[in-house]
């Protein structure tokens, strides 16, 4: 064999049986040799289950997938290249022209977006409705048919808690499914209370690490088999080496999800001490209206802290521009303290009649807490606070 066909067909034997490397390798390979082409026609009808092209199958991806539907209690899981590739998978291979969803007006704003904008193009009906408004979300389902109930807990930014247990009832007792956004709760949240499907942004707390974008969807293993066809089809695939560092991230998950809370629970509760801060949002707080809720749904209260400033506008952007260790950027869970200030996080596309239920104010800000030491953070948002109130 000749020196450029050589370079081109090596392979080193794989590891002896019983010789596997502890930590498993990343399969970047697009394509999936088999013995014949008749198992190559098997895996290409789905009959064998072998594989052979990475849009549809990859072990790298496929291991992530089986941890991540464990780790939410479910029965399977498929994984995407970004949280919004996981929502609109979802919403595409479950909707048809003439559906109507319900979804609460807390619901993260691309969610939103997507359904009264994109979808609605193709004949998706869509009814927003603050998730407090229980009365309201039963009249509209027994009002007009539904196929699909999406809401989120805690929502982002405003941090509220959701009913789980009525939210479910009321859309099973109308036949329709129910979809969790759970990137806020976490991996392990919400799995008792019957909801047909979870949503999450592996971009958050699963990674973790603010270097890796992914998305995943749980649930049964029929449902999410549909959306798996659909992810096929549109081909927002997770990419073998992103999937390898998101599993990377997940052996950190407990340990670092454990700090972040702990962390975020010391800055709320020195937040509520200020006077310059008029409200603190934090479903640890004993003072947050869903304090109860969330103690009895999540297994932790999260690493984001919300907060409205006495001060205008213009003093709650200056704080935001003096934090140090706070960096101005959008996502959450990251290992680094973040902060998204008002003038980020406004539902512009929200009809003006909703916009109220977005709970977002000229001074509210958005805190992910990171991994610094607590003492640090302090002294940052003191300055700053310090810095915005010119004192
Ligand atoms: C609640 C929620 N859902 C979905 C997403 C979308 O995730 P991604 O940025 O990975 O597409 C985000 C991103 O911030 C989010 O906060």
């Amino acid at each position: 064999m000749k020196s450029k066909t050589r370079i081109i067909h090596h392979r080193a034997d794989e590891p002896a049986p019983g010789n596997r490397p502890l930590v498993s390798p990343i399969y970047q390979s697009v394509k999936f040799e088999l013995e014949s082409l008749t198992e190559v026609e098997r895996a290409w009808n789905n009959e064998s289950g072998a594989y052979h092209y990475s849009r549809t199958a990859n072990p790298t991806v496929r291991e992530l997938e089986t941890l991540l539907a464990e780790l939410q209690g479910q029965e399977a899981c498929v994984a995407v290249s970004t949280g919004m590739a996981a929502v609109a998978a979802t919403l595409i291979a479950l909707l048809s022209q003439g559906d109507h969803v319900l979804i609460c007006v807390e619901t993260y704003g691309p969610t939103r977006s997507l359904l009264l904008k994109t979808l609605a193009r193709f004949g998706v009906k869509t009814t927003l409705i603050s998730m407090d408004d229980h009365v309201g979300i039963e009249r509209v389902l027994a009002a007009t048919p539904t196929r699909l109930v999406w809401f989120e807990s805690p929502t982002n930014p405003a941090l509220k808690i959701a009913d789980i247990s009525f939210i479910v009832k009321a859309a099973k007792g109308c036949g329709a499914l129910t979809v969790i956004d759970n990137t806020f709760a976490g991996l392990e949240a919400h799995a008792g209370f019957g909801i047909d499907l979870f949503v999450h942004s592996l971009t958050k707390s699963a990674a973790g690490h603010g270097d890796v974008m992914g998305g995943a969807v749980m649930g049964q293993r029929a449902l999410v088999d549909k959306i798996r066809t659909q992810v096929i089809a549109l081909g927002p695939t997770l990419d073998p080496h992103a999937a390898f560092l998101i599993s990377r991230g997940l052996k950190t998950y407990h340990i670092r999800r454990e700090a972040q809370c702990r962390h975020a629970l010391v800055i709320a509760r020195f937040l509520e001490s200020d006077p310059r801060v008029t409200r603190v949002r934090y479903p640890g707080l004993a003072s947050h209206p869903g304090f109860a809720l969330a103690a009895k749904q999540m297994p932790d209260s999260g690493s984001v802290v919300t907060i409205d400033l006495s001060g205008t506008a213009e003093q709650s952007r200056l704080f935001a521009d003096s934090l140090q260790l706070f960096a101005s950027v959008a996502s959450l869970a990251s290992t680094e303290s973040l902060i998204v200030p008002p003038q980020l996080m406004q539902p512009r596309e929200l009809p003006a009649a909703l916009r109220a239920f977005a709970d977002i104010g000229p001074t509210t800000a958005r805190l992910s807490i990171g991994l610094e030491d607590t003492d640090d953070l302090i002294a940052d948002l003191t300055a700053a606070l310090g810095a915005a109130f010119g004192e």
